[in-house]
């Protein structure tokens, strides 16, 4: 039995990782062929997951890099089509919302692979953002979409995907799951590991320090000189009395530098309860999430893992695809609004009796995968 799985961008880098280990510890008979895009290429983006998180090295790299969104997918189109030609594989999994995901998802369905797309059923209802693009293509494209919560699950229900179709499925009768959530395998899978091994929190120099966790990448806030101002103002007022650390991607670093006001960047990067870091490693970020006393982020994946660590979440996006965790009462949004960033840190600063219901699955999200694959494919074979 053979899967083709597509990673590219960080955090898919980082999901894979739950799967992989699945298809390690199950015993049976599956070869996973990795195929990176190239998406993300600097060291601290992409290689350093490797080695922390024990996933096998990719098969292949197709080095596509940076560039505009059409220019990006269609090189990554072309390369994963060659691949599966020579591979023919049982199988292609993709996961997220990416460019990645999309050039995964289109070319597999193109060659009759059927795609097995893990984060299905997410939806911003916000069609300006890249990744709602991405995703609405990429489960139409799929044969299994397993979705982490039952929201993603009413959304494809919502689209016309029907529930209880019998097996084998295939994309024309497609499978729907809800299934949990892989990352939330990671974070409990790591929690520990990363106790042991990370040293994050004596190199920034916070120990003994409350501090909050930040993170910024979303295109519509890095690109958009009011939006990306706005927020370094709420941060710079937050770090009046409250450090702050800020692992930059490398997209922020670039636009910090275009769209930041000459004092507002002088005075962020001299702001020494600013701690500015390279992007980290899982392990520190997730040592980070679990010792901040709230989170503050535009990204998907941070949104989440806050509530894994049961730390409330101020989103700096206008809306979300996890609605629940905003539902719930442990995360805000706020947009890129300077005045509701500040007066919602604060309203959480002071919160103390926030719950975190388990919303997220009992993390053996990845397992449950494996055998709906395994089992998909033994049915199409049979036939
Ligand atoms: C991408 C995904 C986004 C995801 C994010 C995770 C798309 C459309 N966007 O956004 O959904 O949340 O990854 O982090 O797929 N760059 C580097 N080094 C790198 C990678 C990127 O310098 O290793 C810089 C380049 O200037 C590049 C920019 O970051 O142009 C943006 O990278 P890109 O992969 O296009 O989008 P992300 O913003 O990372
Ligand atoms: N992450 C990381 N180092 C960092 C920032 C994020 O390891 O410096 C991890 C984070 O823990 C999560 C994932 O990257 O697992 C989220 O990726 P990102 O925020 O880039 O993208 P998104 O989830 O918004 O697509």
């Amino acid at each position: 039995m053979k899967i083709v799985t597509i990673i590219g961008a960080r955090p898919q880098i980082i999901k894979a990782a739950a799967l992989s280990r699945a298809v390690g510890n199950s015993g049976k008979d599956i070869h996973e062929v990795i195929i990176h895009t190239g998406q993300h290429y600097d060291e601290n983006m992409s290689r350093v997951f490797f080695d922390e998180l024990q996933i096998p090295h990719p098969d292949y790299n197709l080095n596509v890099g940076s560039g505009t969104h059409g220019e990006q997918t269609a090189k990554m189109m072309a390369g994963i089509e060659k691949i599966l030609f020579d591979e023919k594989p049982d199988m292609l999994v993709v996961y997220g919302d990416t460019n990645s995901t999309l050039a995964g998802a289109v070319a597999a369905a193109k060659a009759h692979i059927p795609v097995a797309h893990i984060e299905a059923g997410l939806r911003s209802f916000n069609k300006s953002m890249p990744e709602e693009i991405n995703r609405i293509c990429c489960d139409h494209c799929s044969t299994l979409l397993f979705s982490p919560t039952k929201t993603g699950f009413d959304n494809l229900v919502r689209e016309g995907f029907v529930q209880n179709t019998k097996k084998p499925f295939t994309i024309d009768r497609p499978g729907i799951y809800h299934c949990g959530d892989i990352m939330y395998d990671n974070s409990l899978h790591f929690a520990k590991i990363a106790e042991q091994e990370s040293d994050i929190i004596e190199s920034t120099g916070i120990k003994g320090k409350t501090f909050t966790l930040c993170t910024i990448h979303r295109d519509n806030n890095t690109d958009d000189p009011t939006r990306l101002n706005n927020i370094f103002n709420a941060l710079n007022e937050i770090s009046k009395k409250n450090d702050i650390v800020l692992p930059l991607h490398p997209r922020t670093k670039k636009m910090m530098a275009e769209n930041l006001d000459a004092q507002l960047l002088s005075q962020t990067e001299n702001n020494n309860r600013i701690h500015i870091l390279p992007p980290v490693s899982f392990l520190d970020m997730i040592m980070l999430e679990n010792k901040a006393n709230l989170v503050l982020t535009d990204s998907g994946g941070v949104q989440k893992e806050a509530y894994f660590f049961k730390k409330p979440c101020v989103i700096m996006r206008r809306e979300t695809e996890w609605v629940e965790i905003v539902e719930t009462g442990a995360a805000a949004l706020c947009d890129a609004d300077k005045q509701t960033i500040i007066e919602k840190f604060h309203y959480f600063e002071n919160k103390k009796d926030i719950s975190f219901p388990a919303i997220f699955g009992d993390g053996k999200a990845a397992e449950f995968i494996l055998d709906e694959l395994i089992d998909n494919i033994e049915r199409a074979r049979i036939l």
